[in-house]
């Protein structure tokens, strides 16, 4: 049985009323599942109310519109959950044996953030909470002080409401373009000796994580920071991109890592694209890991992205059945046979009292990759999007 068994909810493109996490947490509880990891900030919300920094609960939660490809709403959207909401979520899930873990992503997908902190960019600049899905170059500058003294008083802050022993800080999808602009970051990268942008990320990760490991918790990284070889090991590795050389050295040389692998446990995607089948047969020992390595997986995870899932019946959809295959996978012991797990789960959806997808829908032919993903970024991304991107609007 792995120690680490988690699921995700990203609540900062779409929120979801408390009442209706209850209900996933209660099913994820039977399933067996003790982490409830909480994607609270993000370039398009601030989900988090801060005292400390009370700009954040209005500017940094809410975006003029929503549009994320297919999906699209004119509206003003988001605000923040209050710490009663909070504690209530956290206290929910004690009872049940889960622990919330809270993700504070940085320094990339921070476009919220810097909305209310456009001094804490390498490059000031009128920022707003962002409307489009993407992977946006407005991060943080490492090389300023006031960067650590804002994110520690809301690590600090976060930590007063989440008492666990983990803290999830990102490191996502972080271009560097702004680091190579900015003569702070140039000159603190050659003093510090790096060798590459990944590495300065990572003095950054670094310093976060020694800030968290002083109070006690270990931080969570997704695993683009394995990239620069500088990552203290201290570090757990979120594993979500998959084939990734650096994170297999990772965890080979004592890095502790959780598995989300995205074309198996992102169930965000359609059954189309991860079939049931195609979930049910993800095989935790990675290509390339030694037995020692394979022995520092604490853990699996299935994380599910909200930009075109705001409907509660519609997530739980999405998760049930597929994270009833990880909920096997996470035992760490022989799993049956596919067919006998496909009458597990439809003897589950009786007593999980969650919204099922449709049986018909469980495993459709898989999509090739290729003509899959093609035909997925068309569906999802409409041109005026894929137009936008290639001009770097946002
Ligand atoms: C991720 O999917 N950007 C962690
Ligand atoms: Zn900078």
């Amino acid at each position: 049985m792995f120690e680490y068994r988690s699921f995700m909810i990203d609540s900062a493109r779409h929120m979801q009323e408390p009442e209706d996490i209850k209900l996933i947490i209660d099913a994820m509880a039977k399933l067996g599942f003790n982490t409830f990891h909480w994607h609270l900030t993000e370039d398009q919300g601030w989900r988090f109310e801060s005292e400390k920094y009370p700009v954040l609960n209005e500017k940094s939660a809410v975006r003029e519109f929503s549009n994320f490809g297919k999906t699209h709403f004119d509206e003003p959207y988001g605000r923040v959950y209050n710490k009663d909401e909070m504690r209530d979520i956290v206290a929910y899930c004690s009872k049940r044996n889960i622990e919330v873990v809270p993700e504070f992503d940085m320094p990339g997908h921070t476009g919220a953030l810097l909305a209310s902190f456009p001094n804490l960019a390498c490059r000031e600049k009128d920022f707003k909470v962002k409307t489009h899905q993407g992977i946006f170059s407005d991060v943080l500058c490492p090389a300023k002080e006031e960067v650590y003294s804002v994110i520690f008083d809301l690590i600090d802050e976060f930590c007063e409401i989440f008492p666990g022993r983990y803290f999830h800080i990102g490191g996502d999808e972080t271009p560097s373009r702004q680091w190579e602009d900015c003569p702070k970051c140039r000159a603190l990268k050659y003093n510090l000796g790096l060798e590459s942008w990944a590495e300065y990320q990572n003095h950054f990760m670094n310093r976060v994580i020694d800030y968290l490991e002083s109070k006690g918790k270990h931080a969570i990284v997704w695993n683009d920071a394995a990239k620069g070889k500088n990552l203290d090991r201290r570090a757990v590795l979120q594993y979500w991109k998959e084939k990734d050389r650096p994170s297999i050295e990772f965890i080979n040389g004592g890095g502790k890592a959780i598995l989300s692998p995205f074309t198996y446990y992102y169930f965000d995607y359609d059954y189309s694209i991860t079939p049931l089948n195609r979930t049910y047969s993800f095989n935790p020992r990675l290509r390339g890991l030694t037995d020692e390595g394979y022995g520092n997986i604490i853990g699996l995870e299935a994380p599910i992205w909200t930009e075109y899932i705001w409907d509660a019946e519609v997530m739980q959809k999405m998760l049930f059945p597929r994270i009833i295959a990880v909920s096997q996978t996470m035992k760490g012991e022989d799993k049956m046979p596919y067919r006998e797990f496909v009458k597990y789960a439809k003897e589950k959806q009786k007593e999980l009292g969650v919204a099922f997808e449709d049986e018909k829908e469980w495993t459709k032919p898989r999509i090739a990759s290729v003509f899959g993903w093609s035909r997925f970024v068309k569906e999802h991304y409409t041109k005026e999007y894929i137009n936008a991107a290639k001009n770097h609007e946002f």
